[in-house]
C-alpha cells in the first residue's frame, strides 16, 4: 500500500473511533458530546427524524444562577443514542427588555415535535418570566423550518382562559374560590383542590402550565401535558392541527395527586405516563399511570421503580423527563430522567434506563451500564 493510502486509512479509523466513543449507557456518569463537553440538555425532549435522534434541553451554566436561562435551549443529534453531536443553541434568549424571552427568565423541559402538514418544527417549553420566580407558570412556543433551529419565539400563554375542561362537572363550576377558608394542608383543603378551586381561580386569566411534555399520536394529533392548578393537577390539552395553539379540548387528569415531570409513551394501543411528586429539585418516588386515550381517564399504576428502598424513594435519584422509543426495535423504550444539581446545574446528570414490562406495568431497574442489546432478549 502506498504511504498516502495508509495515512488516509488511519485517519478514517481515528475519525470513526472518535465518533463511536460510547458503546453503552452509563447512567449518572459524565456524558461527553463530540466536543468532549458534558452534554448540556437538561429536562430533555427527544425527536426522531428518519434515522436520527435529536435531544433538546435546558442549557445550564455554572453556579446557582445557571438554572435560569442565560443561553437558551441546546440541541444534539445522534444516530445510535450513545454518541451525541453538539448542534449548538436551537432557541436563544437575548437582551431585548421588551421580549419575554430575555436572559434570566426560566426555560424548562423544552419539547419539539414535527408537523407533517406545515413542515415546521414546533417547540413548546415551560416559561417563567424574569424576576418573577415561578408565578407566571406559562407555556412558551417557538418554531423553525430546521430541526436544529434557529427557532423563532412566538408567544407564552396561560392556556384555556374562559374554557372549562371537558371532564369538569357543571355542578362544580359555580362553587366559590374560597382558598382562605382552609388550613393547608387539611382534608378540606385537599377536597377543595380536587374539586378544582385553583381551576376556578384561573378560569378568566388562563390556567397555570409548569412541568410539561408533548405527545404526538399515530393519527398525527398532538397533546400538551402540563402540571397545572398549583402543580396539584395535570392538564392534558389537544393542540391545533398546526401544533401552534390549543384547540380548547382539554381534561383534568389525576386531580389533587400532585404530578410533575410527565413523560408519555404508547405501547400496544395503551398510553403510559411516568411522572414525579413535588419536591423542587430533590428527587421523590416515581409514579406511573395508564390510559386508553391521551385525554384520559388515567389510572395510577404506582411506583415504577424496582430496587432498594432508597432507589424507590428517589427514582434512582432522578426525575422523569422523557421516554424514547428506539428506532427499529419493537417495544423498546428508554426512560430518561434528570439528576439535578441545583447548586451547579451544568453538572446535572442523566439517568437512562431500559423500560421493562411486568404484569402489563412499565418498570425500571438500576444498571451501571447497559446497551441496546438489552431489547433483543
Ligand atoms: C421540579 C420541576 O420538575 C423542575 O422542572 C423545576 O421546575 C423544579 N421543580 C424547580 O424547583
Amino acid at each position: 500500500m502506498k504511504k498516502i493510502t495508509v495515512i488516509i486509512f488511519l485517519s478514517i479509523c481515528c475519525l470513526l473511533a472518535f465518533q463511536v466513543k460510547y458503546r453503552d449507557f452509563q447512567p449518572g456518569q459524565v456524558w461527553e458530546d463530540d466536543l468532549g463537553l458534558h452534554i448540556n440538555a437538561h429536562g430533555g425532549g427527544f425527536l426522531i427524524q428518519e434515522d436520527t435522534y435529536y435531544w433538546f434541553g435546558e442549557h445550564k451554566v455554572e453556579g446557582a444562577e445557571g438554572n435560569k436561562a442565560q443561553v437558551g435551549v441546546g440541541v444534539y443529534s445522534s444516530k445510535d443514542l450513545f454518541n451525541w453531536k453538539n448542534e449548538g443553541i436551537a432557541l436563544e434568549v437575548h437582551d431585548d427588555p421588551n421580549s419575554l424571552l430575555i436572559k434570566g427568565c426560566v426555560i424548562e423541559r423544552p419539547k419539539v415535535i414535527y408537523n407533517e402538514k406545515t413542515k415546521k418544527f414546533v417547540m413548546w417549553f415551560h416559561h417563567e418570566l424574569k424576576d418573577r420566580g415561578y408565578e407566571a407558570a406559562m407555556t412558551g412556543l417557538a418554531v423553525s423550518d430546521n430541526v436544529t433551529g434557529p427557532y423563532s419565539y412566538i408567544k407564552s400563554v396561560n392556556p384555556h382562559a374562559g374554557i372549562w375542561p371537558t371532564n369538569y362537572p357543571d355542578s362544580l363550576k359555580s362553587l366559590p374560590v374560597d382558598l382562605d377558608k382552609f388550613e393547608r394542608p387539611s382534608p378540606e383543603w385537599k377536597e377543595a383542590v380536587v374539586n378544582g378551586v385553583f381551576l376556578r381561580r384561573d378560569f378568566e386569566k388562563g390556567q397555570m402550565a409548569r412541568d410539561m411534555t408533548l405527545f404526538v399520536d399515530d393519527d398525527g394529533k398532538a397533546y400538551h401535558f402540563h402540571s397545572s392548578e398549583n402543580n396539584q393537577t395535570l392538564h392534558v390539552a389537544e393542540l391545533t392541527e398546526d401544533y401552534m395553539d390549543f384547540t380548547g379540548n382539554y381534561t383534568r387528569v389525576l386531580p389533587g395527586q400532585q404530578n410533575e415531570a410527565p413523560a408519555i409513551f404508547k405501547k400496544d394501543g395503551k398510553y403510559y405516563m411516568f411522572s414525579s411528586g413535588l419536591t423542587g429539585w430533590n428527587p421523590n418516588p416515581g409514579k406511573s399511570a395508564v390510559a386508553d386515550h391521551p385525554l384520559g381517564p388515567w389510572t395510577p399504576l404506582g411506583n415504577m421503580v424496582r430496587g432498594t428502598e432508597d432507589e424507590m424513594k428517589t427514582t434512582f435519584w432522578s426525575q422523569s423527563t422523557a421516554v424514547i422509543p428506539v428506532i427499529g426495535k419493537k417495544d423498546a423504550f428508554i426512560y430518561v430522567g434528570d439528576r439535578w444539581v441545583p447548586e451547579n446545574p451544568i453538572d446535572g446528570r442523566y439517568i437512562w434506563l431500559p423500560i421493562e414490562f411486568e404484569n402489563k406495568r412499565p418498570v425500571l431497574r438500576w444498571r451501571d451500564s447497559w446497551d441496546l442489546s438489552f431489547f433483543d432478549n
